[in-house]
């Protein structure tokens, strides 16, 4: 049978790494974490000292920077020029700067070419979770998701992620609320349900639910 390509997308704190990574694992698929690439590269621009407020900086420095993503689901990996940086790409600093440097054109085309040369080798599938993956990068896609929750539930699982450091829940809420603004509000390629992605409220569903509800659907579909 041909590779099967599932899409899920939607904003941060629905639960999209934890479901993608869970559905890849148990249906023997590979998994990209595509935010964590545009984290790799704001990572490398801020190690540059590049001026992440100017998007022509950003826009001739988007070529440079090797960026390696691993799929396993068990163990995903991310390098930048043989860096390994999963940890510090999840730092504050990086978080508070990835939606500006996502949003400048160069950055999302040098990405989306690493992001289809992947999915396009991928035996036999892959699971990709991002924001513009159904609408943008893979198009045909097998399957797509759009996950969602409210804005609360969102905050407080972010919270939990971080382990009681994610602080104050309203300015973490603040925080998530701000940062899909500017990625839904981009002009290239924001943050959008794709018209055919199967949508799914996870606000009132636990982990173990939503992960059952996917890979039924992929499932239907292989
Ligand atoms: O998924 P995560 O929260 O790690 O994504 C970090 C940021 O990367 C997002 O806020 C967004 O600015 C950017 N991103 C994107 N397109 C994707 C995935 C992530 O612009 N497909």
């Amino acid at each position: 049978p041909a590779a099967v390509i599932v899409a899920i997308d939607g904003p941060a704190g629905t639960g999209k790494s934890s479901t993608s990574k869970a559905v890849a694992a148990k249906l023997g698929l590979g998994y990209l974490d595509t935010g964590a690439q545009y984290r790799a590269i704001t990572w490398w621009m801020l190690d540059n000292g590049i001026d992440v407020t100017d998007p022509v900086a950003i826009a001739d420095a988007a070529g440079k920077p090797a960026i390696v993503s691993g799929t396993d689901p068990a163990a995903p990996t991310i390098s930048v020029d043989g860096v390994d940086v999963a940890g510090p790409i999840r730092t504050q600093e990086v978080t508070s700067k990835v939606s500006a440097v996502s949003a400048v054109p160069e950055v999302r085309a040098r990405i989306t070419e690493l992001q289809r040369t992947i999915a396009a080798t991928a035996e036999p599938g892959i699971v990709v979770e991002g924001r513009d993956i159904g609408t943008t990068v893979l198009p045909d896609a097998d399957l797509k998701i759009f996950l969602t929750a409210s804005a609360a539930a969102r905050a407080a699982r972010r919270n939990g992620e971080l382990g009681g450091k994610g602080g104050d829940l309203a300015a973490t809420q603040a925080a998530l609320v701000q940062r899909d603004a500017a990625d839904s509000g981009r002009k290239t390629s924001p943050l959008a349900k794709a018209e055919d992605a199967v949508e799914v409220d996870t606000t009132e569903l636990t982990l173990d639910q939503v992960i059952e509800c996917v890979v039924t659907l992929v499932e239907e579909k292989r």
